[in-house]
This record gives C-alpha cells, structure tokens and sequence, in this order.
C-alpha cells in the first residue's frame, strides 16, 4: 500500500495575499485540488492524508476522490510539524516498510511519468528516493550589500522537488530525530540524509513548480491550461 501525504497548512506568508497560496485558483480549480487529482488518480496511490491549519475554512470536506480515500489532520508550525502529523495520522494498515510520497500541496503541475520514476527507483533504493532537476543557471554568492563575492560551481547541484519518497518507518525515525535535535528541515530528504542515508535523486520535469509568488501563479495557469 503506498500513501501520500499532503502538508497543506502553510500560510503562505511569501505569497502574501488573505488565502493561503494551496487555495488560490488556477486553470478552475484550487491548486491543492489538482495536486490530490494527480495523486490520486494514479494507479500506485492508494490514498492521502492531507495536513491542514487547525480551524482551515476553506478546506472543502473532501473524504475520498476517484473512489480513493481522503483523511485529514491538524498540522504544524513548521512544514516538518506537518508531515509528522500526517505521518500520525495514516491508517493502521500502512506498515512501516510501505513506500510514502510526500508532495506540496502548492505544487499543482506534477505528471503521472514522474510518480512512475519516482516510485520505480524508490522501490529499488532502501534510503529513498525525491524528484529533483539540475541547476541550469549559475549561481553567485552575495555579500551583505548584495554584491558578488564568487560564482560557484553548478556541477552536481539539484534543486529539490516533489513528490520525496520514503519508506514510513525511514520518514518517521527522520523527522524524529531532527525534532529532537532542534533542527529545522526544509525537505523530507533533509531529514533523512541527516541520518546517514543516500536517497537517490529521480530526474523530473521542471514545469512541476511550486506556486510561492504572483508570477508562479501566472506560470502555473499557462502550464495547467495546457495540459488539464
Ligand atoms: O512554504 P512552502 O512553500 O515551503 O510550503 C510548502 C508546502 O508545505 C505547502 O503545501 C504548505 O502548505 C506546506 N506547509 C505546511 N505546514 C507548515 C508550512 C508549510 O503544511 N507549517
């Protein structure tokens, strides 16, 4: 049984703007619902617990979509806090051995051939496995006056994406520890090289953007436009 969990509870303070950025709409419909579409309406998902802000008046109630069921719970203050509580809040039946995806809810542009990659390699690499695309552009160093102190080398550098995949019992001794250890991941991976393991990184298409400003927004609408 493979699962996905969802963190949906971020305020989306960067966005700015009164609704959290998982709500606003593209291509008709919220971002959050075309991120559980995708997921859900692939074959190896079985279903996704979905990590809101506690009292979220926007969530719709959705318990199940494409026959697949939808469970929720109250999330935290940080993104880790999030999938942790998702993680609490995955059925009994989901063994700790099982195969977890963990995707933003603002990410709405996810294609069904990068769940297949991800979970073929996933399934074949103990540590896991995330999507992730190539740095492209070169990167500068900044001084404190915002000025360029060095370019640095792109060479073997990706930027990390979503779905990440891990086994359950992987994700939770991770996110256990970096809890315990005050540390503040920005990405499951994080907290799962922070014990030691590898997990393997999965080639994706880097129109699976996740929507952070207005101009993300606009990009996000022209790809979903096309493609939904
Ligand atoms: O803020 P950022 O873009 O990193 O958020 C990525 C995802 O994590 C979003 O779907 C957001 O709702 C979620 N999140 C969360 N709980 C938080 C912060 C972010 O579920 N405390």
């Amino acid at each position: 049984m493979t699962w996905a969990l969802l963190p949906a509870a971020g305020s989306g303070r960067r966005f700015g703007g009164e609704v959290p950025k998982q709500y606003l709409h593209a291509a008709g419909k919220p971002l959050i619902e075309h991120a559980l579409d995708t997921l859900l309406s692939h074959p190896a998902i079985d279903g996704v617990v979905v990590a809101l802000a506690a009292g979220d008046p926007l969530w719709p109630g959705w318990t199940s979509l494409h026959g697949k069921p939808i469970v929720t719970c109250i999330g935290g203050g940080e993104r880790a806090d999030s999938v942790f509580a998702a993680l609490q809040a995955l059925p009994d039946g989901v063994a700790d051995d099982e195969l977890l995806l963990v995707h933003d809810a603002a990410r709405p542009n996810l294609c069904a051939g990068d769940i297949d990659n991800l979970v073929d390699v996933a399934n074949a690499c103990a540590d896991g496995a995330i999507l992730a695309a190539p740095v492209r552009d070169t990167l500068k160093r900044a001084d404190e006056e915002v000025r360029i102190v060095a370019t640095e080398s792109r060479a073997n550098l990706w930027r990390a994406l979503t779905p990440q995949a891990f086994r359950r019992g992987v994700l939770r001794r991770a996110l256990e520890r970096a809890k315990v250890d005050g540390v503040i991941v920005t990405d499951e991976a994080m907290a799962v090289e922070r014990l030691g393991l590898h997990p393997a990184l999965v080639e994706g298409r880097e129109d699976n953007l996740k929507v952070t400003t207005p101009a993300d927004l606009a990009l996000a609408e022209f790809l979903l436009a096309r493609t939904k």
